[in-house]
């Protein structure tokens, strides 16, 4: 509703599903935002991280469960629901709020196989729901930038683009070699559980699906014949190569100590002699050359979408910061953070008429602080009346399926290749 040109929101209602790392960075946000949102529930297995959840919260009371079931045995009870589960439960987590009738803010990927993310977009139609995957790129200053100069048309049309990722070595290790995302059976492929963004990305700035694709890859560092002579299993049970070796697990009681927000509950407040013992007993004090992960740590694309652009895609573990090209008739950006640590990444057009170039400016202040997947997550929040208010942009289905599609057909070509 708008009066004199001043938007007037209602409040929005939140529960949450899925208490940990995700769930926490949305929620604090959220509860920030009093005059917007009330986060009215909130549901963990483990039941301390829902606790703490509801500690964010200040304007209202939140009903705590520390079980799905009972959760959802509770009927609809906000309007629009975040499920911030392991990937393994998205699926069967998205069916069971889609038949209550919950909007979802899902995080990726939406589910294990392309069959049940359709099977989820068909549910979803059917039945009148609104699904938003939390690409967080999407609502980041810099990506939105991007998607304005497209929009704007002074690109001309565009014929091709490239995108580039690198992960970070120490976070292929954290997270993908040691952590929760490393293996494909019990998560998701890297290229969805990392890339997933960047295959979004593709198809958000080309307007399309994807027609072909082809797609290699394999995990070529983090094997076991690549451990230094000598090492044990366990970087804590004293690794004649620990001075020399980048990923020393010793680091998270150091330079490194920040990872540790995301996989130990006690983290704040944990002592040397406390993080010793949870990398003594736990997967993230693992010798990285040791473990029992097969995702990939290298993987091209290279596609030609449906009307008719062609994209490439690098992700590598063994750089840091994403990068972006688009080739337009009439001019070409180029822009991102080449290497993360530089600070904040750029964007420049080029006119191929006149050969002129200039800096493509974008404000991070206006658009939210730049820190969480740069300025991504506050931004998301901040777009969710825009998502699923009563003029809300999104359709009944999984919006993002696109670059689902593109990510699913890269990690099958790669495994026919
Ligand atoms: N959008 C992004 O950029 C981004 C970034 C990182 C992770 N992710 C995705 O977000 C999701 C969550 O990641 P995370 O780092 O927060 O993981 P996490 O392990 O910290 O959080 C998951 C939480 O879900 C809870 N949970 C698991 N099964 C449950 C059940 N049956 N009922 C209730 N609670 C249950 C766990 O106890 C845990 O607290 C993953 O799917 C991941 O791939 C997305």
């Amino acid at each position: 509703m708008a009066i004199c040109g001043i938007v007037l929101r209602s409040m929005m209602t939140l529960a949450v599903l899925g208490c940990g790392a995700r769930g926490r960075t949305y929620s604090k946000v959220a509860a920030e935002m009093t005059a917007r949102y009330r986060i009215v529930a909130a549901c963990d297995k483990v039941v301390t991280r829902a606790q703490k959840l509801a500690s964010f919260v200040t304007n209202g009371e939140v009903a705590v469960y520390d079980c799905e079931k009972e959760f959802f045995a509770a009927g609809k009870l906000s309007d629009v629901l975040l499920i911030a589960t392991q990937d393994a439960n998205h699926f069967e987590h998205a069916k069971a709020a889609i038949k209550l009738g919950y909007d979802i803010l899902l995080e990726k990927p939406a589910a294990q196989t392309l069959e049940e993310c359709e099977e989820l977009h068909a549910m979803a139609i059917e039945h009148g729901v609104r699904i938003g995957l939390c690409f967080v790129l999407r609502y980041t200053p810099f990506y939105r930038a991007v998607k304005r100069e497209i929009d704007s048309g002074r690109l001309g049309r565009i014929i091709s683009l490239h995108a580039s990722e690198g992960v970070d070595a120490y976070h292929q290790a954290h997270s993908y070699v040691r952590g929760h995302w490393r293996q494909s059976a019990t998560a998701s492929p890297m290229i969805l559980a990392k890339s997933s963004h960047d295959c979004d990305l593709i198809c958000w700035f080309a307007n399309a699906g994807v027609k072909h694709l082809t797609s290699y890859g394999s995990l070529e560092v983090f094997r076991s014949e690549n451990a230094p002579a000598g090492a044990p299993a366990r970087c804590t049970d004293g690794c004649p190569a620990a001075a020399e070796c980048m990923y020393d697990a010793h680091r998270y009681m150091g330079d490194k100590r920040s990872w540790l927000r995301m996989v130990l509950d006690d983290s704040e407040t944990a002592d040397d002699a406390r993080i010793l013992k949870f990398l003594q007993e736990s997967p993230w004090g693992r010798c990285v050359y040791r473990c029992d992960n097969d995702v990939v740590d290298h993987q091209v694309i290279a596609a030609e979408m449906d009307n008719g652009i062609t994209a490439t895609f690098t992700m590598t573990a063994f750089n840091s910061g994403r990068t972006l090209e688009i080739y337009g008739t009439n001019g070409s950006l180029k822009g991102g953070s080449p290497w993360k640590d530089a600070g904040a990444p750029e964007l420049f057009f080029r006119d191929h008429r006149t050969g002129t170039m200039e800096e493509v400016k974008f404000d991070l202040l206006d658009e939210g602080t730049y820190a969480g997947h740069g300025g991504g997550d506050a931004g998301i929040v901040d777009s969710l009346d825009q998502m699923f208010g009563p003029n809300g942009s999104l359709p009944p289905g999984l919006d993002g399926i696109e670059g689902h599609r593109f990510a699913f057909r890269a990690e099958m070509s790669r495994l026919r290749a």
